[in-house]
């Protein structure tokens, strides 16, 4: 095709604002791995490698055996079912609604107790897809190489490290809810709340090496929440259930809003520079997984403000600046319920 035929094709990006994560149309790619299946939604972003964003879906008995990364961030959400979990030789079954985050060095291995066991993923700085690509080439094309000791020495270089398997396998369970990298939907670092929201911080910054904090959202119907600042970075919610109407002020297909109604088990993806609306059409439960605010400080020191010189964020003009030291750009948050 000449360059002038190529220019009359429409732009496109193929980015998608809504992800149905069970809608195999809006799966971006999916591997059928034997006793799981992966799902990707989102590749890996930027130079720390961000918001790569899939879901593996496992028969009941599938085991991951023991292994730690030496780089990178897992952060798991189990969206249904029930799993065993070893994890720095701490044995418990984790179980649907938790979030089980697990920085570098830290060991871990499970076994899926049901069928049809959804596990969310969100990986930082560790490529996953990439490597299941590399992997299945491998399987595909140089199945030999596999049973070369120096070719596996250098395909292994970099990757996950399989540990001795503890003989904590073997110990009684503790409850979930004693293991600090498992987030049970109870456990919060701190909770911020007002009129038609509840916050809960499940992980925090330093949890990430800086790459991004994870809160939890219930907000109520009839919450309206406004992001009318060009922001950077992407705009990440993971919406559990609930019901919500996102308008996207300006997209990349028209320079003209539009509109989607936002149900059960949906990624909201906004790219860098969108503004965008939210409107809370049923109560819903969100996860915010999205990348550059500081939102704890900024609750934080906000609240001092308004304690010790409420007249430095009195005006709206004065607010929105203090919000945008922190990357936080939330214009307009009202709550009109019926
Ligand atoms: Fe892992």
């Amino acid at each position: 095709m000449k360059l002038t035929e190529m220019e009359k094709i429409p732009n496109f990006t193929n980015h998608r604002y809504v992800i149905r994560m069970m809608d195999p149309a809006d799966w971006l790619r999916h591997y059928n791995e034997g006793g799981e299946v992966v799902n990707d939604f989102i590749l890996p972003r930027g130079p720390r490698q961000q918001d790569e964003f899939s879901d593996t879906v496992y028969h009941a008995g599938t085991e991951v055996g023991y292994h730690w990364h030496e780089k990178g961030f897992e952060t798991f959400e189990i969206a249904k079912g029930s799993v065993d979990c070893v994890v720095n030789g701490v044995h418990f079954v984790a179980k649907a609604g938790d979030l089980i985050h697990l920085p570098p060095f830290t060991a871990h291995g499970f076994v899926f107790l049901e069928e049809d066991t959804i596990w969310r993923e969100l990986f930082q700085e560790i490529d996953m897809s990439g490597g299941i690509l590399e992997k299945n080439m491998v399987n595909d094309y140089y199945e030999p190489c596999k049973e070369d000791a120096d070719f596996m020495k250098m395909y292994r270089t970099g990757k996950l490290v399989a540990r001795q398997k503890p003989a904590a396998w073997n110990d009684a369970p503790v409850d979930h809810s004693q293991v600090f990298q498992c987030r049970t939907p109870d456990f919060a670092w701190v909770r911020h709340e007002g009129p038609g929201y509840a916050l809960q911080l499940k992980i925090c910054k330093f949890e990430t090496a800086g790459c991004k904090e994870i809160w939890h959202a219930d907000l109520k119907k009839g919450l309206k929440a406004a992001f009318d600042y060009p922001h950077k970075g992407y705009d990440l919610y993971y919406v559990q259930h609930g019901k919500l109407k996102l308008t996207v002020c300006h997209t990349h297909a028209e320079a003209k809003p539009q509109t989607f109604i936002v149900e059960d088990e949906t990624i909201i993806d906004i790219p860098p520079y969108h503004t965008y609306t939210v409107e809370v059409l049923e109560d819903t439960a969100l996860y915010n997984y999205g990348g550059y605010h500081d939102l704890q400080a900024c609750l934080e020191d906000l609240r001092a403000v308004k304690e010790n010189d409420p007249a430095q964020v009195e005006n709206k003009e004065d607010l929105l600046r203090f919000l945008r030291k922190y990357q936080v750009y939330a214009t307009d948050l009202v709550w009109q319920p019926e």
